[in-house]
């Protein structure tokens, strides 16, 4: 086996310091040693940050690998063999590995040589040379079969392009998938090109192609960026989490390196997996309109489940990452850093946005939702909340304590975005109410079912139902018709499966407007059924309020008044 104060000495400076040996620790800055190695016990341990561990350990900290891949790391140098059970089906993803190189080279150079619209686009948004070489960014050009001419030139067959997602294949012939796009090769930790983002030149759709699944492609384990970012994000201690490649590039190019990208999905368990392995603190950056708040908010506990300690940057509306650093420069966004706010603060921040604090009943509001969310916490972080929430709403901490420590199953409360959280937890990304199917059938049959739909479009609760939604009202309102080409190139992967199967499967042709009104009548009915729990639980609260100003009982009178009325119609409508 590896002697761990050799490897160690390899990189590392040691001074024998009785049994064991001393040196400067590698994984955080130090002026005086702390980071001792013990031979007897083999294992390394330092003092100042608490780094500690075996041999293996070592090699992935330091040279930021995987477990695996430290032993292999291991294995190669010490000329150890080891045996791969998989080796057939690792021929075949190294094969696909290679194709995905020779690719990248091939937009890499078609960018380098001369004027292209790739190029001049790059440095019209401003990105360097050397930018463009750091990141391996290429440009694929207008024709239908260069890249499969390039690679028949090699012996390389269409049919292995097509395994690797490079080419299409339609009506029994083969045509370069990406023609005239930039080319963001995306590139695993392990060195690895594994498939390819590519934006089109300027203005056009769909904005960026993305490769497909292939047996080395999953879009939900891969972080961009991060092969080439991870040393600086573990010399940072955290990483600053983006949405888009452009994001990752601009804020790199901008000397921001500690960066990331999750590629326009929301953030996957895989993806906090793979960051835990650098470091132990992300700061989610994403765009803050209705999607970019959803997607941090959805993707904040992802990293928290994960061990992380998660925080949210606030950028201002309309601005992306690469927007603001392009326009407002580094230290502007190193101030926004220096305010991100940690994940329990942004969500109660979020919660009390959605919430009247002026009223009483306001409060109470304010307190069952932020309540709900609290109990997801540890018990040390959530009493760290308590004395704010007690002076916020006027309501006893005993009360609050007890309101936390309650079953979760009352949800009435609960702002949308919350209660979708909630569920994402159990149930995939495509999870969407056959209400919200509905409203979309409606409002991608003809345009004027978005004035229509507009008031009720508290409807749209789901992840997916809001962003198909937005996406089809921007359109609306920018084209004036429905151009269902426009509209679906509009749409990423997972969102195009959704409206496909509501068009597939939802009829409502010549029915139109009877649909719409019984789905008004359903949704104001779950409203309303909503509004009864809600009124239960703040009746329940009211009781242990301590806020006098307002006359109580009179509040308590029209809320009974309300639960009254409610109750009757619903008798009145048979129950339902
Ligand atoms: N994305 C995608 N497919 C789309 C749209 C977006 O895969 N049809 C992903 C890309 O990874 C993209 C990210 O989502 O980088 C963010 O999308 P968006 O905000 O629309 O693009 P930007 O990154 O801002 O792109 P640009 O600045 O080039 O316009
Ligand atoms: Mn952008």
């Amino acid at each position: 086996m590896v002697d761990i104060v050799e490897l160690v000495s390899e990189v590392v400076p040691l001074k024998k310091a009785g049994a064991n040996y001393k040196g400067l620790c590698p994984f955080h800055n130090e002026k005086t040693p702390s980071f001792v190695v013990s031979p007897q016990k083999q294992i390394f341990n330092c003092f100042g940050c608490g780094a500690k561990g075996d041999v293996i350990e070592f090699v992935k900290r330091y040279y930021s690998l995987s477990f695996p891949e430290a032993i292999e790391k291991l294995a190669k140098d010490n000329g150890i063999q080891i045996e791969n059970p998989d080796s057939r089906s690792q021929g075949r993803k190294d094969e696909l590995y290679e194709i995905n190189r020779i690719a990248a080279r091939f937009f890499y150079d078609s960018i380098s040589k001369g004027e292209n619209p790739g190029y001049s686009y790059l440095l019209k948004r401003g990105i360097e040379p050397a930018t463009i070489k750091k990141f391996g960014i290429g440009y694929k050009d207008g024709q239908w079969d260069s890249l499969i001419k390039h690679f028949e030139e090699k012996g390389i067959k269409k049919e292995k392009l097509l395994e690797a997602g490079l080419v299409t294949l339609s009506k029994e012939k083969y045509f370069d998938k990406f023609r005239d796009r930039v080319m963001f090769p995306i590139i695993n930790t392990g060195g690895k090109v594994v498939g390819f983002g590519g934006r089109v030149v300027d203005k056009g759709e769909p904005k960026y192609l993305n490769s497909p699944e292939t047996p080395v492609f999953y879009k939900k384990n891969q972080i961009y960026g991060l092969n080439i970012t991870r040393t600086d994000v573990g010399k940072a201690g955290f990483i600053i989490l983006v949405e888009g490649y452009m994001d990752v590039i601009a804020l790199y190019q901008k000397g921001i390196k500690n960066v990331g990208a999750s590629l326009g999905t929301a953030l996957t368990e895989n993806q906090a997996k793979l960051i835990r392995r650098y470091v132990n603190e992300a700061v989610l950056s994403y765009d803050q309109d209705t999607a970019g708040i959803m997607a941090a908010v959805r993707g904040l506990p992802v990293l928290y489940k994960e061990g992380l300690k998660a925080k949210a940057l606030i950028l201002p509306e309309g601005k992306d990452p690469d927007d603001f650093i392009r326009e407002k420069g580094k230290e502007n966004f190193m101030e926004l850093l220096k305010e991100a706010m940690p994940y329990p603060l942004y969500m109660l921040s979020i919660i009390e946005k959605d919430s009247d604090l002026t009223s009483l009943e306001g409060r109470l509001d304010f307190l069952k939702k932020a309540a709900d969310f609290l109990r997801g916490l540890s018990e040390i972080e959530r009493e760290g909340y308590l004395t704010g929430l007690s002076q916020k709403t006027g309501i006893a901490e005993g009360a609050i304590r007890r309101e936390m420590e309650e079953g979760a199953e009352k949800t009435g409360l609960k702002p949308s975005i919350l209660v979708k959280q909630e569920r994402l937890q159990d149930i995939k990304d495509r999870s969407i109410s056959s209400l919200e199917k509905t409203f979309i059938r409606l409002l991608i049959t003809r345009e004027d079912y978005l004035s229509k739909v507009m008031p009720y479009e508290e409807v749209f609760e789901s992840y997916m139902g809001i962003s198909i939604y937005e996406k089809i009202k921007e359109h609306i309102t920018l084209e004036k018709v429905i151009d269902i080409k426009k509209l679906t190139d509009s749409f990423d992967e997972d969102q195009l499966m959704v409206v496909n199967d509501i068009r597939d499967n939802i009829v409502v042709a010549g029915r139109e407007a009877q649909v719409l009104e019984e789905c008004i009548l359903t949704f104001e009915a779950e409203r309303k059924s909503k509004r009864e729990k809600a009124i239960l639980e703040i009746l329940d609260l009211l009781q242990e309020s301590f806020d006098e100003d307002e006359d109580r009982s009179e509040r308590e009178k029209a809320l009974m008044e309300e639960l009254m009325s409610i109750q009757k119609e619903r008798s009145r409508r048979g129950g339902i």
